[in-house]
């Protein structure tokens, strides 16, 4: 607020309650009630200060007040600054699906500050990590070996290497965005993980809400379900031995879990991945890596390979 003012600019704060039940629509009404009251008009911008949670939410709020003003996203998680607030997909939740209703809108600006980073949970710099590892694994084999020889420099916060951790990882991510905006083909490779992810995430959420030890996080499920999708990749031979074994060195180093005692319901799994919207026409599509830095699509992968994959996260 204080720089906003200094920059002869007049803003109006609105306080949210954190957590990812802030992402309704009911919510987003509130928020063009009182939009509406402070007088925004098209040419007003609002500015999303917060973790994933805000940017999606305020992204959306911008979509579609006034059917579209501009946005700014002020990402303050390592989640918001390496993923969710590049790309321009903005939205809420339904209450019985995770971000059903949302719009494409880019922000007209990204600011990351890593500063920001420094009061950030462990639990939440983790789930962060965790795609910053998905994101070397599919595109960026420097960047992975980066993350290795960093990694403590990492969990401690050191700023600089932050700053690089977190351009790199924007680069990346805003390269398959630009080549597909839409998910037509290239973005679906940010999948990676996702698809068993998803449904561990689901699973978990019904049941204990623990996975991997520790309260359920976005990060944990994706961490064992990049696990579960290299293990298919192994299995069918397209990935080496050692990439499973880079990718689990590194998850662990980052505290991330790599095996579930006892796994999950395979068919439970199945099912719940069956209903995820991105399956399409019933076949569930993989994303595969086949090195470090390079995957493949494969949408023939079988329900026995999945099992396979879901019963391995018990394997020792
Ligand atoms: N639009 C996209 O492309 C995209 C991509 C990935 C994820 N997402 C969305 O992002 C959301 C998850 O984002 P998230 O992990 O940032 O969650 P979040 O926004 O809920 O933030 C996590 C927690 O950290 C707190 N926090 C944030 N910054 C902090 C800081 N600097 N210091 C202390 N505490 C801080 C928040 O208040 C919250 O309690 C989900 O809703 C997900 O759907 C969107
Ligand atoms: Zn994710």
């Amino acid at each position: 607020m204080a720089s906003l003012r200094e920059a002869g600019l007049e803003a109006e704060p609105i306080v949210l309650v954190p957590g990812e039940a802030t992402k309704t629509l009911e919510q987003a009404g509130r928020l063009y009630d009182r939009m509406l009251r402070a007088r925004l008009d098209r040419g007003s911008v609002v500015v999303a200060l917060g973790g994933g949670v805000i940017t999606d939410l305020a992204g959306f709020v911008a979509a579609t007040y006034m059917r579209g003003i501009r946005w700014v996203a002020v990402s303050t998680s390592l989640l918001g600054q390496v993923d969710a607030s590049v790309g321009g997909k903005t939205g809420v939740d339904h209450p019985e699906c995770k971000n059903l209703i949302g719009a494409f809108h880019q922000p007209c600006a990204v600011l990351a500050d890593v500063g920001t980073l420094r009061t950030l949970p462990d639990e939440e710099l983790r789930t962060g990590l965790a795609e910053v590892v998905k994101h070397a694994v599919i595109r960026d084999a420097d960047l992975f070996g980066m993350l290795e020889a960093q990694a403590r420099e990492i969990l401690g916060r050191d700023p600089a290497v932050l700053e690089d951790v977190v351009a790199r990882n924007v680069q990346i991510k805003a390269d398959v965005v630009m080549a597909d905006e839409r998910e037509g083909g290239l973005r679906r490779i940010l999948n990676y993980g996702h698809t068993v992810g998803h449904a561990l995430e689901s699973l978990a959420m019904e049941a204990s809400g623990r996975l991997g030890g520790a309260a359920v996080t976005h990060g944990r499920a994706v961490a064992l379900g990049m696990m579960a999708e290299a293990h298919i990749a192994r299995r069918r031979g397209l990935a080496p031995a050692g990439v499973v074994e880079r990718q689990r060195g590194l998850l662990e180093r980052f505290g991330l879990p790599v095996r579930l005692d006892p796994p999950p319901d395979p068919d439970r799994c199945l099912a719940i991945m069956g209903h995820d919207k991105k399956a399409e026409a019933g076949r569930l599509r993989f994303v595969l890596p086949e090195a470090i830095g390079r995957t493949t699509e494969a949408d023939d992968v079988t329900d026995a390979e999945v099992r396979d994959a879901i019963l391995s996260l018990g394997c020792v």
